[in-house]
């Protein structure tokens, strides 16, 4: 059984295995999931961290993983709920009903029963709080119409850390790291990422580095729950 592990979701790529790799460098006990067996899975496992597949698709393979999660896991210090699917919302509605199906479980159902089926293992250090954070999106406080089912469900997972802060006070707490655009995808385009980086105030594309930071700040801080901490380059106050 894994002692004091620290569960992060979609770390197969970018700033999930980002966050992962780094926990483990800095000395955590890193349970990384995954979903797509990537060659970043490889380089996770080539350096000695623990890894564990699943796909959050729907209730019954989130129950399976947070049943999996309890059979290898005896206690645990942290979860990072990372993992994310970030499509535009369909002019179809059948296929806007499906992304609401996807984008629900693995952005609200997955963390809410992860959460309360791993509570009672989680442990913090020296009689410290554990952790919970929720990787959300600054959409959550000011949306892009565009992606409004992906910003509605991080809205609810924004949610989840407040009402988890208060139902697991004080044994655990729960907080959230909102990013701004810390890294493009394939699907952005030039001139949005000019139009995105106009509109921010630091005017770069932060990386995965500074969003782990803020998850090391939350995990070393004792006194910090129920808080959202955006990593946006200051794009909040300035997004259309
Ligand atoms: N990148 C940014 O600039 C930015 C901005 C705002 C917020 N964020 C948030 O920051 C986090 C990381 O961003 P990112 O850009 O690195 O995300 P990403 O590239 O979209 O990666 C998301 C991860 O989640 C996994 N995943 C997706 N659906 C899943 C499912 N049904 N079951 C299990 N795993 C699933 C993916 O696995 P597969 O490899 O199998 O697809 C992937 O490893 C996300 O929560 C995102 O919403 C990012």
């Amino acid at each position: 059984m894994l002692e004091n592990i620290v569960l992060v979701t979609g770390a197969g790529r970018r700033v999930g295995f980002h966050i992962a790799n780094s926990l483990h460098r800095d000395g955590y006990h890193v349970l990384a999931h995954y979903r797509s067996r990537t060659p970043d899975v490889q380089k996770l496992e080539d350096a000695g961290i623990e890894t564990i597949q699943a796909d959050l698709a729907d209730s019954d393979s989130i129950m399976q993983f947070a049943e999996a999660l309890k059979f290898r896991c005896h206690t645990v210090r942290a979860i990072i709920h990372n993992a994310s699917s970030f499509t535009p919302t369909s002019d179809d509605l059948v296929e806007a009903a499906q992304q609401y199906h996807q984008f629900f479980y693995v952005h609200m159902m997955a963390p809410f029963i992860v959460n309360e089926a791993l509570r009672d293992r989680m442990r913090g250090e020296g009689g410290a709080p554990a952790d919970i954070v929720h990787i959300t999106d600054i959409n959550v406080e000011n949306p892009t119409p565009r992606f409004d089912i992906y910003g509605t469900t991080k809205a609810g997972l924004q949610n989840l850390t407040l009402a988890q802060a208060k139902k697991f006070a004080p044994d655990i707490k729960v907080n959230a790291v909102a990013p701004g655009p810390v890294l493009f995808t394939e699907s952005h385009s030039q001139e949005v990422r000019q139009q995105m980086m106009a509109e921010t105030p630091l005017g770069v594309e932060g990386g995965a580095e500074p969003v782990y930071l803020a998850v090391k700040s939350l995990l070393t801080n004792p006194f910090l729950t129920g808080v959202s901490i955006a990593v946006d380059g200051g794009r909040r106050l300035s997004k259309r």
